[in-house]
């Protein structure tokens, strides 16, 4: 039987941290081919092995404007078409206001905004022309809450990045592309487990309902459950994956 996104191609921005391989994963368990994108090294290397044959390396600097408007041609020259874009490459700051020079302003918004724009015009046109196609961005529970942990640049971006989602879901509900958001919080991932302190970890923990961190796996399966076919309905929403932590 054949498998729901058989024939799809879909880029995977940050496929190198946990949270996009998964998703990629995610994808290819359903069929899709992936376009695996993250800086060069090795971990971007360790990816595309981990995909097999499903996925090719797409190295990229996303803070580039110019690297991530052309990357969408690279993508399509190379593997024929795009028809899913997770823009889940993310920079965390958790400088508070005083503490955000504009530089480091900059380099947050570049990457978990502005790339995600440039990536998303860029497909836009070929979705549009199929009347398919799915872009889901990764926000973060930081864009509702002002960041518990995670600081203005941040939250911010991740705020614009929901704006961002419903402004083009308008856009394009018309035409068969849907546009979402996931918005974790707290996923097991090195921007938990090493840029926290032990005690914020357990403060957090003892303020998550469920009890524990989130598993990558669980992001992967959202990602796959809203590129989904039977997910056209589904347009302009931002998924909460945050345990229960906040409730709205
Ligand atoms: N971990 C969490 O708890 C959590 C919570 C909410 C939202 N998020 C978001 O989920 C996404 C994935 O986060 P993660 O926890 O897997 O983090 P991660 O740091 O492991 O992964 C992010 C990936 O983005 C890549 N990246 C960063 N800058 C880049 C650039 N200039 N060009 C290309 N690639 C670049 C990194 O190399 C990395 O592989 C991010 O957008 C993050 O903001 C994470």
């Amino acid at each position: 039987m054949g498998r729901v996104l058989d024939g799809k191609v879909a880029i995977v921005t940050g496929a190198a941290g946990p949270m996009g391989l998964a998703a990629a994963q995610a994808l290819a368990a359903d069929g899709a081919r992936l376009a695996l994108v993250d800086l060069p090294g090795a971990r971007l290397d360790a990816a595309a092995q981990a995909l097999g044959g499903d996925g090719a390396p797409f190295a990229c600097d996303l803070a580039q404007p110019e690297a991530a408007a052309a990357l969408a041609q690279r993508v399509t020259d190379a593997l024929g078409r795009v028809d899913i874009l997770v823009n889940n490459a993310g920079v965390l700051s958790n400088a508070k206001s005083q503490a955000t020079d504009y530089n480091e302003w900059r380099r947050v918004l570049a990457v978990n905004l502005d790339a995600a724009f440039l990536l998303a015009r860029a497909v836009i046109p070929a979705m549009k022309e199929r009347r398919w196609g799915r872009i889901i961005n990764t926000s973060s529970l930081a864009s509702k809450t002002g960041g518990l942990t995670a600081g203005t640049a941040y939250s911010v971006s991740k705020g614009a990045l929901s704006a961002l989602t419903f402004s083009l879901a308008r856009e394009l509900a018309a035409h068969g592309v849907t546009v979402n958001a996931i918005a974790p919080a707290y996923v097991r991932t090195p921007m938990v487990t090493e840029q926290l302190t032990e005690s914020q970890r357990q403060a957090l923990l003892a303020q998550i309902p469920v009890g524990r961190f989130c598993e990558p796996e669980e992001f992967g399966h959202a990602v796959r459950f809203l590129a989904a076919p039977l997910s056209g309905f589904i347009t302009g929403e931002v998924l909460d994956l945050n345990g229960g932590l906040q409730m709205d």
